[in-house]
């Protein structure tokens, strides 16, 4: 059996050493990223925290892109849901970006937030950070996507939001 690859690419993050953020400095205070600094977003919790196993990983040793994709879909269907008071199906993946790799023993967090609203429609962005070592504090921003779910009324028909 291969040997699990240790990554290369991280970013170290000390939550007590952070530098104190400057206009400067700051690139994206939503996702805490400041002079490429990452720590898990300090102003929200994440809808989904998971520890993905062997069985979820691919060929190379890392976890799959489908369990991924699968854990961004449910995730952002919690806000969705509570945004449109009832049932939503996923209409749409607007975009998906997988930034960095994950690993099994990874502790990942989906943060899930609802960016815009329409007549049926729910868009949602779901940020995606792995703790490479669970109880280190090296911290990666792994995936981003955008999603977009319908309301939908009991015969699977767009509902609109109220
Ligand atoms: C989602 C579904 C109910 C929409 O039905 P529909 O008759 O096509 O509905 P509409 O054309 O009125 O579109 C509904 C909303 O989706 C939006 N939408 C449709 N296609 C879209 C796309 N590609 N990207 C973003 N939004 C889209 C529309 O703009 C509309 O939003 P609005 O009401 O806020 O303006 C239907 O396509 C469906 O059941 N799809 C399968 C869903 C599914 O099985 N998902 C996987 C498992 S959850």
């Amino acid at each position: 059996m291969n040997a699990i690859p240790i990554p290369t690419e991280t970013v170290v993050a000390v939550p007590a050493a952070m530098p104190t953020p400057t206009p400067a400095a700051t690139t994206d205070v939503v996702s805490n990223v400041v002079n490429d600094v990452v720590t898990l977003p300090l102003d929200r919790q994440p809808t989904i925290r998971i520890i993905p196993m062997p069985a979820d990983t691919n060929a190379n040793g890392t976890i799959f892109g489908g369990w991924v994709m699968a854990q961004v879909d449910l995730a952002g269907s919690v806000p969705a849901s509570e945004r449109a008071m009832g049932r939503v199906v996923t209409v749409a993946v607007n975009s998906f970006l997988f930034k960095q790799p994950v690993f099994v023993g990874d502790l990942v967090s989906f943060y899930a937030q609802v960016t815009k609203t329409g007549r049926t429609s729910i868009t949602v962005e779901v940020e995606v950070y792995a703790q490479r070592h669970r109880f280190g504090s090296e911290v990666v921003k792994v995936t981003e996507a955008v999603l977009t779910y319908v309301a939908i009324d009991e015969n699977h028909k767009p509902r609109p939001l109220v």
